[in-house]
Protein backbone atom coordinates (compact mmCIF):
# COMPACT_ATOMS: atom_id res chain seq x y z
CA UNK A 1 0.00 0.00 0.00
CA UNK A 2 1.07 3.62 -0.41
CA UNK A 3 0.30 5.61 2.30
CA UNK A 4 0.70 9.62 2.02
CA UNK A 5 2.20 11.37 5.07
CA UNK A 6 2.20 15.07 5.67
CA UNK A 7 5.36 15.96 7.60
CA UNK A 8 5.63 19.19 9.94
CA UNK A 9 9.51 19.23 11.19
CA UNK A 10 8.65 22.51 13.02
CA UNK A 11 11.31 24.43 14.99
CA UNK A 12 14.41 23.56 17.18
CA UNK A 13 15.04 19.40 17.78
CA UNK A 14 11.73 19.38 15.18
CA UNK A 15 13.90 18.70 12.23
CA UNK A 16 16.12 15.54 14.15
CA UNK A 17 13.40 14.01 15.60
CA UNK A 18 11.16 13.86 12.99
CA UNK A 19 14.21 12.48 10.64
CA UNK A 20 14.65 9.95 13.56
CA UNK A 21 10.93 8.47 13.12
CA UNK A 22 10.61 8.89 8.88
CA UNK A 23 14.09 6.94 8.99
CA UNK A 24 12.36 4.48 11.13
CA UNK A 25 9.07 4.08 9.24
CA UNK A 26 10.92 4.21 5.86
CA UNK A 27 12.89 0.66 7.53
CA UNK A 28 9.53 -0.79 8.58
CA UNK A 29 8.41 0.03 4.90
CA UNK A 30 10.90 -2.40 3.05
CA UNK A 31 9.99 -4.77 5.88
CA UNK A 32 6.31 -5.00 5.22
CA UNK A 33 6.24 -4.09 1.82
CA UNK A 34 4.36 -0.08 2.23
CA UNK A 35 5.64 2.78 0.68
CA UNK A 36 5.32 6.18 2.98
CA UNK A 37 5.27 9.40 0.95
CA UNK A 38 6.50 11.88 3.25
CA UNK A 39 6.07 15.28 2.14
CA UNK A 40 7.57 18.22 3.89
CA UNK A 41 5.39 21.41 5.21
CA UNK A 42 5.86 24.39 7.05
CA UNK A 43 4.50 24.99 10.43
CA UNK A 44 5.69 26.98 13.18
CA UNK A 45 8.36 29.85 13.82
CA UNK A 46 9.93 28.67 10.62
CA UNK A 47 6.60 28.93 8.45
CA UNK A 48 6.79 32.78 10.61
CA UNK A 49 10.05 33.48 9.14
CA UNK A 50 9.40 31.60 5.67
CA UNK A 51 6.08 33.70 4.77
CA UNK A 52 5.28 36.03 7.58
CA UNK A 53 2.03 33.77 8.90
CA UNK A 54 3.00 30.54 11.14
CA UNK A 55 0.18 28.44 9.98
CA UNK A 56 0.18 28.69 5.88
CA UNK A 57 -3.12 27.95 4.29
CA UNK A 58 -1.11 25.59 1.86
CA UNK A 59 0.07 23.65 5.33
CA UNK A 60 -3.61 22.85 6.10
CA UNK A 61 -4.69 21.70 3.07
CA UNK A 62 -1.46 19.46 2.83
CA UNK A 63 -2.63 18.00 6.01
CA UNK A 64 -6.37 17.70 4.87
CA UNK A 65 -5.25 15.83 1.54
CA UNK A 66 -3.18 13.22 3.38
CA UNK A 67 -3.51 10.14 5.55
CA UNK A 68 -1.86 11.38 8.33
CA UNK A 69 0.26 13.87 10.11
CA UNK A 70 3.84 13.59 11.92
CA UNK A 71 4.90 16.32 14.02
CA UNK A 72 7.82 17.43 15.17
CA UNK A 73 7.66 20.23 17.42
CA UNK A 74 7.05 24.25 17.75
CA UNK A 75 8.25 27.52 19.01
CA UNK A 76 11.55 28.48 20.35
CA UNK A 77 12.39 32.01 22.03
CA UNK A 78 12.99 33.74 18.97
CA UNK A 79 9.18 33.82 18.40
CA UNK A 80 8.38 34.57 22.29
CA UNK A 81 7.60 38.19 21.80
CA UNK A 82 5.56 38.31 18.54
CA UNK A 83 1.86 38.86 19.30
CA UNK A 84 -0.16 35.31 20.35
CA UNK A 85 -1.86 35.17 16.90
CA UNK A 86 1.52 35.11 15.00
CA UNK A 87 3.26 32.47 17.69
CA UNK A 88 4.26 29.63 16.33
CA UNK A 89 2.37 27.39 19.42
CA UNK A 90 -0.86 29.55 17.45
CA UNK A 91 -0.33 27.43 14.82
CA UNK A 92 -0.24 23.91 16.43
CA UNK A 93 -3.43 25.16 18.13
CA UNK A 94 -4.76 26.55 14.63
CA UNK A 95 -3.82 23.12 12.82
CA UNK A 96 -5.40 20.47 15.76
CA UNK A 97 -8.99 23.11 15.35
CA UNK A 98 -8.66 22.67 11.43
CA UNK A 99 -8.34 18.90 11.59
CA UNK A 100 -10.73 18.12 13.79
CA UNK A 101 -8.45 16.50 16.28
CA UNK A 102 -10.49 16.83 19.52
CA UNK A 103 -8.82 13.87 21.12
CA UNK A 104 -4.99 13.69 22.40
CA UNK A 105 -3.91 10.06 23.57
CA UNK A 106 -0.61 10.28 25.34
CA UNK A 107 0.23 7.03 26.73
CA UNK A 108 3.04 6.62 29.78
CA UNK A 109 4.88 3.35 30.31
CA UNK A 110 7.49 2.69 32.84
CA UNK A 111 9.88 0.01 30.56
CA UNK A 112 11.48 -2.69 33.08
CA UNK A 113 14.67 -1.86 31.63
CA UNK A 114 14.19 1.96 32.22
CA UNK A 115 13.54 1.17 36.19
CA UNK A 116 16.26 3.11 37.17
CA UNK A 117 16.01 6.32 34.97
CA UNK A 118 12.38 6.57 37.14
CA UNK A 119 12.88 9.23 39.74
CA UNK A 120 10.61 7.64 42.72
CA UNK A 121 11.20 5.26 45.16
CA UNK A 122 12.05 1.72 43.79
CA UNK A 123 9.24 0.42 45.47
CA UNK A 124 6.70 3.09 44.16
CA UNK A 125 8.36 1.92 40.75
CA UNK A 126 7.93 -1.35 40.97
CA UNK A 127 4.69 -1.46 40.61
CA UNK A 128 4.49 -0.60 37.54
CA UNK A 129 3.72 2.72 35.63
CA UNK A 130 1.08 2.37 32.21
CA UNK A 131 -1.78 5.14 32.14
CA UNK A 132 -2.56 6.80 29.60
CA UNK A 133 -3.77 10.76 29.36
CA UNK A 134 -6.83 11.09 27.05
CA UNK A 135 -6.90 15.31 26.57
CA UNK A 136 -9.57 16.63 25.58
CA UNK A 137 -7.43 19.18 22.36
CA UNK A 138 -10.04 21.69 20.80
CA UNK A 139 -11.43 23.12 24.04
CA UNK A 140 -11.24 25.09 27.16
CA UNK A 141 -9.03 27.70 28.31
CA UNK A 142 -6.62 26.90 24.92
CA UNK A 143 -9.75 28.16 22.82
CA UNK A 144 -12.19 30.46 25.27
CA UNK A 145 -12.53 34.11 24.81
CA UNK A 146 -9.32 36.54 25.78
CA UNK A 147 -8.06 39.19 25.51
CA UNK A 148 -7.06 42.44 27.36
CA UNK A 149 -8.76 45.25 28.35
CA UNK A 150 -8.89 48.77 30.67
CA UNK A 151 -10.50 48.60 34.28
CA UNK A 152 -10.29 51.21 36.82
CA UNK A 153 -7.32 49.99 38.62
CA UNK A 154 -5.19 49.71 34.86
CA UNK A 155 -4.61 46.81 32.24
CA UNK A 156 -5.61 43.12 32.41
CA UNK A 157 -5.51 40.05 30.89
CA UNK A 158 -8.75 37.14 30.74
CA UNK A 159 -8.42 33.82 29.28
CA UNK A 160 -12.02 32.04 29.77
CA UNK A 161 -12.65 28.25 30.11
CA UNK A 162 -15.74 26.86 28.29
CA UNK A 163 -16.68 23.31 28.06
CA UNK A 164 -19.86 22.18 26.32
CA UNK A 165 -21.91 18.89 27.28
CA UNK A 166 -21.32 17.96 23.46
CA UNK A 167 -17.29 18.56 23.83
CA UNK A 168 -17.24 17.01 27.21
CA UNK A 169 -19.38 13.98 25.66
CA UNK A 170 -17.11 13.09 23.09
CA UNK A 171 -13.90 13.04 25.02
CA UNK A 172 -15.37 11.09 27.73
CA UNK A 173 -16.81 8.51 25.19
CA UNK A 174 -13.12 7.90 23.55
CA UNK A 175 -11.78 7.51 27.23
CA UNK A 176 -14.50 5.01 27.78
CA UNK A 177 -14.21 2.86 24.53
CA UNK A 178 -10.02 3.14 25.62
CA UNK A 179 -10.86 1.53 29.12
CA UNK A 180 -12.85 -1.05 27.22
CA UNK A 181 -9.79 -2.27 25.69
CA UNK A 182 -7.70 -1.92 29.02
CA UNK A 183 -8.62 -2.05 32.43
CA UNK A 184 -12.19 -0.93 32.64
CA UNK A 185 -11.16 2.07 34.66
CA UNK A 186 -11.27 5.44 34.08
CA UNK A 187 -10.37 8.65 36.41
CA UNK A 188 -11.90 11.80 35.52
CA UNK A 189 -9.52 14.77 36.38
CA UNK A 190 -11.14 18.12 37.42
CA UNK A 191 -11.72 21.24 39.66
CA UNK A 192 -15.32 21.24 40.54
CA UNK A 193 -14.65 22.31 43.69
CA UNK A 194 -14.06 25.41 42.15
CA UNK A 195 -14.68 25.93 38.81
CA UNK A 196 -18.30 25.60 37.24
CA UNK A 197 -16.68 24.59 33.62
CA UNK A 198 -15.50 21.49 35.81
CA UNK A 199 -18.60 21.12 37.40
CA UNK A 200 -20.58 20.06 34.11
CA UNK A 201 -17.60 18.07 32.80
CA UNK A 202 -17.92 15.60 35.95
CA UNK A 203 -22.03 15.78 35.37
CA UNK A 204 -21.42 14.67 32.03
CA UNK A 205 -18.83 12.38 32.49
CA UNK A 206 -21.18 10.80 35.08
CA UNK A 207 -23.90 10.96 32.80
CA UNK A 208 -21.87 9.44 29.74
CA UNK A 209 -20.60 6.55 32.29
CA UNK A 210 -24.15 5.10 32.01
CA UNK A 211 -23.66 4.20 28.49
CA UNK A 212 -20.61 2.16 29.65
CA UNK A 213 -21.66 -0.05 32.75
CA UNK A 214 -18.94 -2.16 32.42
CA UNK A 215 -16.58 0.75 33.20
CA UNK A 216 -15.53 1.44 36.75
CA UNK A 217 -15.78 5.48 36.93
CA UNK A 218 -14.01 8.51 39.57
CA UNK A 219 -13.01 11.79 40.24
CA UNK A 220 -10.16 13.72 41.02
CA UNK A 221 -9.20 16.88 41.49
CA UNK A 222 -6.69 18.20 39.72
CA UNK A 223 -3.85 19.08 42.89
CA UNK A 224 -4.45 15.59 44.01
CA UNK A 225 -3.94 14.11 40.98
CA UNK A 226 -0.27 15.83 40.48
CA UNK A 227 0.30 14.61 43.73
CA UNK A 228 -1.28 10.81 43.61
CA UNK A 229 1.15 10.47 40.19
CA UNK A 230 4.25 10.79 42.65
CA UNK A 231 2.96 8.97 45.58
CA UNK A 232 1.49 5.82 43.62
CA UNK A 233 1.27 6.20 39.46
CA UNK A 234 -0.06 2.65 39.43
CA UNK A 235 -3.37 3.48 40.77
CA UNK A 236 -4.02 5.09 37.24
CA UNK A 237 -5.14 3.58 34.04
CA UNK A 238 -7.17 5.64 31.65
CA UNK A 239 -7.28 9.43 32.56
CA UNK A 240 -9.53 11.75 30.82
CA UNK A 241 -9.07 15.37 31.71
CA UNK A 242 -9.63 18.82 30.07
CA UNK A 243 -6.99 20.54 27.21
CA UNK A 244 -4.71 22.50 30.07
CA UNK A 245 -5.27 19.82 32.92
CA UNK A 246 -3.60 17.24 30.30
CA UNK A 247 -0.89 19.40 28.92
CA UNK A 248 0.60 19.81 32.61
CA UNK A 249 -0.12 16.03 34.11
CA UNK A 250 1.37 14.61 30.82
CA UNK A 251 4.72 16.00 31.37
CA UNK A 252 4.62 15.27 35.15
CA UNK A 253 3.57 11.23 34.05
CA UNK A 254 6.35 12.03 31.08
CA UNK A 255 9.03 12.20 33.84
CA UNK A 256 7.61 9.40 36.41
CA UNK A 257 9.06 7.23 32.77
CA UNK A 258 12.77 8.67 32.89
CA UNK A 259 12.29 11.50 30.27
CA UNK A 260 9.96 13.54 28.43
CA UNK A 261 11.64 12.24 25.31
CA UNK A 262 10.12 9.15 25.56
CA UNK A 263 6.09 10.01 25.27
CA UNK A 264 4.50 9.76 22.26
CA UNK A 265 0.87 11.40 21.43
CA UNK A 266 -1.43 10.92 18.89
CA UNK A 267 -4.68 13.22 18.15
CA UNK A 268 -7.35 12.19 16.91
CA UNK A 269 -11.03 13.50 15.69
CA UNK A 270 -13.85 11.18 13.75
CA UNK A 271 -12.34 10.35 11.05
CA UNK A 272 -8.92 8.21 10.57
CA UNK A 273 -6.66 11.04 9.95
CA UNK A 274 -4.81 11.92 12.94
CA UNK A 275 -1.64 13.86 13.90
CA UNK A 276 1.49 12.43 15.59
CA UNK A 277 3.97 14.03 18.15
CA UNK A 278 5.92 13.97 20.63
CA UNK A 279 4.18 14.84 24.43
CA UNK A 280 7.41 17.65 24.34
CA UNK A 281 8.68 20.84 22.50
CA UNK A 282 11.37 22.07 21.02
CA UNK A 283 14.08 22.10 23.54
CA UNK A 284 15.80 25.29 22.72
CA UNK A 285 18.60 24.47 25.10
CA UNK A 286 19.63 21.03 22.77
CA UNK A 287 18.50 22.44 19.40
CA UNK A 288 21.26 21.42 16.78
CA UNK A 289 23.39 19.50 19.22
CA UNK A 290 22.40 15.98 17.86
CA UNK A 291 21.79 14.51 21.43
CA UNK A 292 17.92 14.82 21.44
CA UNK A 293 15.93 11.41 22.02
CA UNK A 294 13.90 10.29 19.09
CA UNK A 295 11.89 7.35 20.84
CA UNK A 296 9.04 9.77 21.26
CA UNK A 297 8.78 11.01 17.67
CA UNK A 298 9.70 7.45 16.98
CA UNK A 299 7.10 5.95 18.96
CA UNK A 300 4.57 8.53 17.40
CA UNK A 301 5.26 7.18 14.16
CA UNK A 302 4.30 3.32 15.33
CA UNK A 303 0.82 5.23 16.72
CA UNK A 304 0.25 6.48 13.43
CA UNK A 305 0.82 3.14 11.56
CA UNK A 306 -1.59 1.11 14.08
CA UNK A 307 -4.25 3.95 15.04
CA UNK A 308 -4.73 5.77 11.48
CA UNK A 309 -3.27 3.25 9.09
CA UNK A 310 -4.56 0.05 10.81
CA UNK A 311 -0.89 -1.21 10.55
CA UNK A 312 -0.99 -2.97 14.00
CA UNK A 313 1.95 -5.65 12.71
CA UNK A 314 3.88 -2.67 12.10
CA UNK A 315 3.16 -0.73 15.13
CA UNK A 316 4.37 -3.02 17.44
CA UNK A 317 7.69 -4.19 15.57
CA UNK A 318 8.31 -0.55 16.02
CA UNK A 319 7.28 -0.59 19.82
CA UNK A 320 9.24 -4.04 20.35
CA UNK A 321 12.67 -2.68 18.71
CA UNK A 322 12.33 0.54 20.88
CA UNK A 323 11.86 -1.98 24.33
CA UNK A 324 15.03 -4.04 22.95
CA UNK A 325 17.04 -1.11 22.40
CA UNK A 326 16.38 -0.08 25.86
CA UNK A 327 16.79 -3.55 27.01
CA UNK A 328 20.12 -3.41 25.77
CA UNK A 329 21.37 -0.82 28.16
CA UNK A 330 21.54 1.68 25.02
CA UNK A 331 21.15 5.79 26.21
CA UNK A 332 20.40 9.16 24.92
CA UNK A 333 21.85 11.61 27.24
CA UNK A 334 18.56 12.36 29.01
CA UNK A 335 17.93 8.53 30.18
CA UNK A 336 21.36 7.92 30.93
CA UNK A 337 23.04 7.56 34.62
CA UNK A 338 25.70 9.90 35.35
CA UNK A 339 29.59 8.42 33.81
CA UNK A 340 26.87 5.66 31.09
CA UNK A 341 27.79 5.99 27.30
CA UNK A 342 25.27 7.88 25.50
CA UNK A 343 23.92 7.98 22.33
CA UNK A 344 22.92 11.07 19.48
CA UNK A 345 19.78 11.12 18.07
CA UNK A 346 21.02 9.40 14.90
CA UNK A 347 22.30 6.60 16.63
CA UNK A 348 19.90 5.74 18.88
CA UNK A 349 17.78 5.60 15.57
CA UNK A 350 20.12 3.51 13.57
CA UNK A 351 20.05 0.88 17.16
CA UNK A 352 16.22 0.96 16.89
CA UNK A 353 16.51 0.51 12.36
CA UNK A 354 19.01 -2.52 13.58
CA UNK A 355 16.49 -3.92 16.05
CA UNK A 356 13.86 -4.32 13.59
CA UNK A 357 15.69 -6.08 10.88
P1 LIG B 1 10.40 21.35 26.00
O1 LIG B 1 9.59 20.11 26.09
O2 LIG B 1 10.80 21.80 24.66
O3 LIG B 1 11.75 21.13 26.87
C1 LIG B 1 11.73 20.93 28.27
C2 LIG B 1 13.02 20.23 28.70
O4 LIG B 1 12.99 18.87 28.24
C3 LIG B 1 14.27 20.85 28.10
O5 LIG B 1 15.33 20.78 29.01
C4 LIG B 1 14.58 19.95 26.91
O6 LIG B 1 15.94 19.88 26.54
C5 LIG B 1 14.08 18.59 27.40
N1 LIG B 1 13.63 17.76 26.28
C6 LIG B 1 12.49 17.92 25.56
N2 LIG B 1 12.44 17.02 24.58
C7 LIG B 1 13.55 16.26 24.69
C8 LIG B 1 14.05 15.15 23.94
N3 LIG B 1 13.39 14.64 22.89
N4 LIG B 1 15.25 14.63 24.31
C9 LIG B 1 15.91 15.12 25.37
N5 LIG B 1 15.50 16.17 26.11
C10 LIG B 1 14.32 16.73 25.77
O7 LIG B 1 9.61 22.48 26.78
P2 LIG B 1 9.91 24.06 26.93
O8 LIG B 1 11.38 24.27 27.06
O9 LIG B 1 9.00 24.53 27.93
O10 LIG B 1 9.43 24.66 25.53
C11 LIG B 1 10.29 25.00 24.47
C12 LIG B 1 9.47 25.48 23.29
O11 LIG B 1 8.71 24.40 22.76
C13 LIG B 1 8.46 26.59 23.64
O12 LIG B 1 8.46 27.49 22.57
C14 LIG B 1 7.15 25.85 23.71
O13 LIG B 1 6.05 26.66 23.43
C15 LIG B 1 7.34 24.80 22.67
N6 LIG B 1 6.53 23.59 22.84
C16 LIG B 1 6.05 23.03 21.71
C17 LIG B 1 5.35 21.84 21.77
C18 LIG B 1 4.83 21.24 20.51
O14 LIG B 1 5.16 21.68 19.44
N7 LIG B 1 4.00 20.23 20.59
C19 LIG B 1 5.19 21.20 23.01
C20 LIG B 1 5.72 21.80 24.15
C21 LIG B 1 6.40 23.00 24.06
C1 LIG C 1 1.84 20.35 23.93
C2 LIG C 1 2.32 21.78 23.98
C3 LIG C 1 1.29 22.71 23.36
C4 LIG C 1 0.02 22.60 24.20
C5 LIG C 1 1.69 24.18 23.23
C6 LIG C 1 3.02 24.34 22.55
C7 LIG C 1 0.66 24.95 22.50
O1 LIG C 1 2.66 22.16 25.28
O2 LIG C 1 1.53 19.87 22.84
O3 LIG C 1 1.83 19.70 24.98
O4 LIG C 1 -0.07 23.20 25.28
O5 LIG C 1 -0.89 21.88 23.77
MN1 LIG D 1 2.71 20.48 26.67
Amino acid sequence: MNYNIAVIEGDGIGPEIVQASIRVMEAVGVRFGHRFSFQKVLMGGCAYDATGNPLPKETVDTCLASDSVLLGAVGGPKWDTLPGHLRPEAALLGIRKALGLYANLRPAQLFSSLASACPLRADIAEKGIDLIIVRELTGGIYFGERGRRQTKNGEEAYDTEAYSVKEIERIARVAFDLARKRKKSVISIDKANVLESSRLWRETVHATAKEYPDVAVSDMLVDNAAMQLVRNPSQFDVVVTSNMFGDILSDEASMLTGSIGLLSSASLGDGTRGLYEPIHGSAPDIAGKGIANPIATILSGALMLRLSLGLEQEAFAIENAVNSVLAKGLRTADIARTGEDTLTCSQMTDAVIACLA
